[in-house]
This record gives C-alpha cells, sequence and structure tokens, in this order.
C-alpha cells in the first residue's frame, strides 16, 4: 500500500471511489476545483499494486484544514487505508503549519465517527439537517500538537 499526495490524473479514480461509496456524489468540478488549487487544496490518495483505493481531500483555511471527502472503495475497507490516509494529511498539515482538523460526518455514520474518535478527534457540537431534512452532522476537530 503506498500513500502519496493526489494529482490531476488521479482525479477520474475519485469519482469513481465517490460515485461507488455515496448517494449523493460530489460531482467531478469539485474535485477538479480542490485538488487544482495546489495553494490551498490538499489531498491524498492510497495505491494498492498502482491502483487507487481511496482518497482524502480538504481544504486549507487560515491556519485550519476542513476535511471535505474521505472514502475507500468497498472492496479494500477494513484494512486500515482510511488510517494511514488521515496520519497521512496530519502530517501534512503539520508541514504547513496547520492547527486543526475539522469535518462534518454524518450522524448516523458509524464506521466513520469509530474511525476519527479512534484517531483523536472530538466531537465539538452538531448541525442539524446538515446534509438534508433530518439527516445531522456531527462536528469533528482534532487540535494538531506540535509533535
Ligand atoms: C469510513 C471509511 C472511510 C473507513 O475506511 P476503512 O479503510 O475501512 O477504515 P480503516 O480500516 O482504516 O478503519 C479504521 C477504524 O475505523 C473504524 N471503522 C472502520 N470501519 C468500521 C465499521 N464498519 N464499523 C465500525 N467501525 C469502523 C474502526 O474504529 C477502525 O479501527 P479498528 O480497525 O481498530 O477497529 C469507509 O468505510 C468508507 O469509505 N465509507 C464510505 C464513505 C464515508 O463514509 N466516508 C467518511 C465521510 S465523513
Amino acid at each position: 500500500m503506498l500513500i502519496r499526495e493526489a494529482h490531476n490524473q488521479d482525479i477520474d479514480h475519485l469519482v469513481a471511489i465517490e460515485e461507488l461509496c455515496y448517494d449523493n456524489p460530489w460531482p467531478r468540478e469539485a474535485f477538479e476545483e480542490e485538488i487544482e488549487r495546489e495553494d490551498v487544496g490538499i489531498g491524498v490518495v492510497a495505491e494498492d499494486e498502482s491502483l487507487v483505493v481511496g482518497f482524502l481531500t480538504g481544504m486549507a483555511v487560515v491556519d485550519e484544514f476542513h476535511l471535505h471527502n474521505l472514502a475507500v472503495h468497498p472492496d479494500f475497507r477494513g484494512r486500515g487505508i482510511a488510517r494511514c490516509l488521515l496520519e497521512a494529511i496530519e502530517s501534512l498539515c503539520r508541514q504547513r503549519n496547520l492547527r486543526r482538523i475539522l469535518l462534518e460526518v454524518r450522524e448516523d455514520n458509524e464506521a466513520a465517527r469509530h474511525l476519527y474518535l479512534g484517531m483523536g478527534f472530538k466531537a465539538e457540537g452538531t448541525r442539524k439537517d446538515y446534509y438534508s431534512p433530518g439527516k445531522n452532522a456531527y462536528m469533528y476537530i482534532k487540535h494538531l500538537g506540535s509533535e
């Protein structure tokens, strides 16, 4: 398994995995904007034998990283890939002197919530109807110490 920074050439793979993982997937243009904005966009992918099997993308906003998207291909879950992607992004955030990682997660997404709690994130409130009426989000945050 190789974890590396995401490039424009990965966008087809990101879109394909996104469509497998979500009922309302992010459109291609959203990934293009995030990955092509090298000043603030930060993304990493996981490769298994040259095949992209997972990704994490987001944006640096002042001294924070806003995590917008994390997904692992269903055939490759449960192998620690999401954990490795989060570790890699944390390391990149520290290199850029970012102080926090923020994200929203659906309140019924047990797998993701376990993942984030296990990685040291804390729930810091909720956003009612964030995804659609009745679909609330938890806001999670991780403060990056100076390790
Ligand atoms: C959430 C997701 C990214 C996890 O990816 P993954 O590579 O399978 O996760 P990992 O193997 O790295 O698991 C790390 C931890 O996450 C948690 N976790 C992962 N899958 C879980 C599940 N099905 N049920 C409960 N906890 C789970 C566990 O705490 C796990 O640690 P453990 O193995 O020590 O128990 C993946 O299920 C996915 O892509 N889901 C669809 C998209 C999504 O919901 N993204 C998150 C949006 S906020």
